[in-house]
């Protein structure tokens, strides 16, 4: 039997982003969290690196910010930027405090590495499993509070707005819910909604996130009439492990900010003949130029070497790389590792500004699934996780300032399915969700032309119209809710891209290979009406 349950606060979405939110409202707030997996679920486990932030006194916020808007290629909107790095000192002593236990250098101070882009040594990590010392702390921390409600296998299927339910208002009351272990959809209401939830570079065939990174969030956003951005800036990560039984695995940028050499087949060095700063450039640049030459040579992958550097210092550094690696017979500590350039982040999404506040009234948006202007056309390493604090942390504060004067949700209907039937016919879904991904990867990928766009355009209009039809005529399954929001992903990624005439940070286009001289955002519109403006 199906029911509707009430919070202060619904956060959709236990990464990072969602948790920090929830950890971050005071405790006489009625909140739950919701992950539509295990609560563990989301990208935020699986980050290696580190988070970026102002640490070392020889450091400052003018360089952080100034090496961010040199990635982000004139994109980035400064006042975003200057927000997020202002605020990235406090968002770590509260990591620091809760326990994340950061990696140490000496008694009293912790050990900062450098990844692609910065000009100093600035990230905080947890050896090469810093996303899973985070999540494992907010997530001990959030079952120990009890006003939060942690919900999982409870995935969303839409939001829940005035409009949609033929109120006057426009505002977000929640939204409807697949439980996955009963497979009945629950409604929950709350006064405020957040969305958490993370990326869509499952958008793509090959990609270092984990299987949920399908975009939800966004697509959600979207159908109920936020603006989202940027859409085209879609992150590949240059250095994925290449091997047939690796999965998704990433070898982190830390690797080469420690000194790790890319090379050819043949064992000769290359970056240095696509950027000054070599192994160190902006992933764009480095993800490109491995493109480049792989294709140049007809090469399965180019290799990644730190086997110059003393065994031990590269087990206590990368351990968990190490280990994954020798489980597939490669010892990093004498051989060099094969990689590949996978689809790694979202750098657009649903637009909002400095407290996570999105177009729809009492709708937030934070983390991977927001647009807030920090990444601009291609994120600096390291800085999504501390987006997820800082916004998160800025939107716990909004919702504890407007929370008292907003009103009770209003009552909404039970999830009709009367008029759909059990799905006969499974392989329609597997099979879209195959061609999908694979159009995306060899026509909307690291390099891209008009034409191979257009035809990537026909392609997603009539697979959106078979989905959509197959939805409207079937019972609501994970499998095809998260097919449902990659193709409406999918669409706004190709109209962004196909609106781009010029190239920039991670949108490289061969007909425009040159950058315009001033920077637009490309922003959609509900119902598709499109303009270029600013965020
Ligand atoms: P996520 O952590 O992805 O969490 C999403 C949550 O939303 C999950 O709980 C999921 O179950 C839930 N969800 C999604 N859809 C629904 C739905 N429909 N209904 C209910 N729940 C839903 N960034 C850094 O800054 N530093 C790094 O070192 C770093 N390394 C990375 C390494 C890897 C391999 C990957 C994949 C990413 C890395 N990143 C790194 C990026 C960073 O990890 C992510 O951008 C960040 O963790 C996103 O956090 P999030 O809270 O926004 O979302
Ligand atoms: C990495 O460790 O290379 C990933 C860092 C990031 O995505 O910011």
């Amino acid at each position: 039997m199906s029911q509707t349950l009430t919070f202060d606060v619904l956060i959709i979405g236990s990464g990072a982003a969602g948790l920090t939110l929830g950890l971050s409202l005071p405790e006489h707030l009625k909140v739950a969290i919701i992950s539509k997996d295990s609560m563990d679920a989301g990208s935020t486990r699986w980050a290696q690196g580190g988070v970026a932030a102002v640490l070392d006194e020889e450091d400052s916020v003018d360089a952080h910010v100034a090496d961010t808007l040199t990635a982000g290629a004139g994109l980035c909107n400064e006042a975003a930027v200057r927000f997020t790095v202002g605020n990235s000192t406090e968002a770590i002593q509260w990591l620091i405090d809760l326990g994340v236990p950061f990696t140490k250098d000496g008694e009293d101070q912790f050990h900062l590495t450098r990844e692609g882009g910065h000009s100093a040594r600035r990230i905080i990590h947890a050896a090469d499993a810093t996303g899973h010392a985070i999540s494992d702390t907010l997530l001990q921390k959030a079952e120990e509070r009890k006003n939060l409600t942690l919900l999982h296998d409870y995935i969303a299927v839409d939001l829940i707005t005035g409009d949609k339910l033929g109120l006057e208002h426009h505002a977000c009351i929640g939204g409807y819910f697949l439980n996955k272990k009963t497979g009945e959809v629950d409604a929950v209401t709350a006064k405020a909604t957040a969305l958490a939830t993370g990326g869509a570079s499952k958008v793509y065939l090959y990609t270092s996130n984990p299987d949920g990174a399908s975009g939800d969030g966004i697509a959600m956003a979207w159908r109920a009439g936020c603006r989202v951005a940027n859409m085209e800036f879609n992150q590949f990560h240059p250095t994925c492990l290449y091997h047939p039984q690796a999965g998704s695995f990433l070898i982190t940028e830390a690797v080469r900010g420690e000194g790790g050499k890319l090379l050819l087949p043949n064992g000769k060095r290359f970056m240095d003949k696509f950027d000054e700063r070599a192994e160190l450039a902006p992933r764009d640049i480095v993800a490109r130029a491995i493109d480049h030459e792989m294709k140049r040579l007809g090469a399965d992958c180019l290799f990644l070497d730190i086997s110059h550097k003393p065994a031990e210092f590269i087990r206590e550094h990368f351990p968990t790389i190490y280990d994954r690696c020798l489980q597939l017979g490669i010892d990093i500590t004498k051989d060099p590792i094969p990689v590949v350039p996978a689809a790694h982040y979202t750098c657009g999404g649903v637009v909002s500004d400095n407290a996570g506040r999105t177009d729809i009234d009492r709708l937030y948006a934070i983390g991977e699934t927001a647009c807030t202007g920090l990444h601009g056309a291609n994120r600096l390493a390291s800085n999504s996780l501390l987006e997820c604090l800082v916004y998160a942390r800025a939107a716990a504060a909004d919702i504890e300032a407007q929370i008292a004067q907003i009103p009770a949700p209003d009552p909404v209907p039970h999830w009709d399915s009367s008029q759909v039937t059990d799905s006969d016919e499974d392989v329609v879904i597997s099979h879209n969700w195959d061609e999908l991904r694979r159009f995306m990867w060899d026509y909307v990928g690291i390099v891209r032309t008009t034409k191979r766009l257009v035809r990537a355009k026909h392609r997603v209009k009539l697979l959106r119209q078979e989905i959509q039809e197959f939805y409207s005529n079937h019972k609501v399954t994970n499998d095809l809710l998260e097919l449902r929001n990659l193709v409406d992903v999918a669409d706004v990624i190709i109209r962004s891209a196909l609106m781009r005439k010029e190239s920039r940070g991670l949108h490289y286009s061969r007909d425009y290979p040159e950058a315009l001289p001033r920077a637009f955002d490309t922003v959609l519109m509900s119902k598709y009406i499109s303009e270029l403006g600013s965020l």
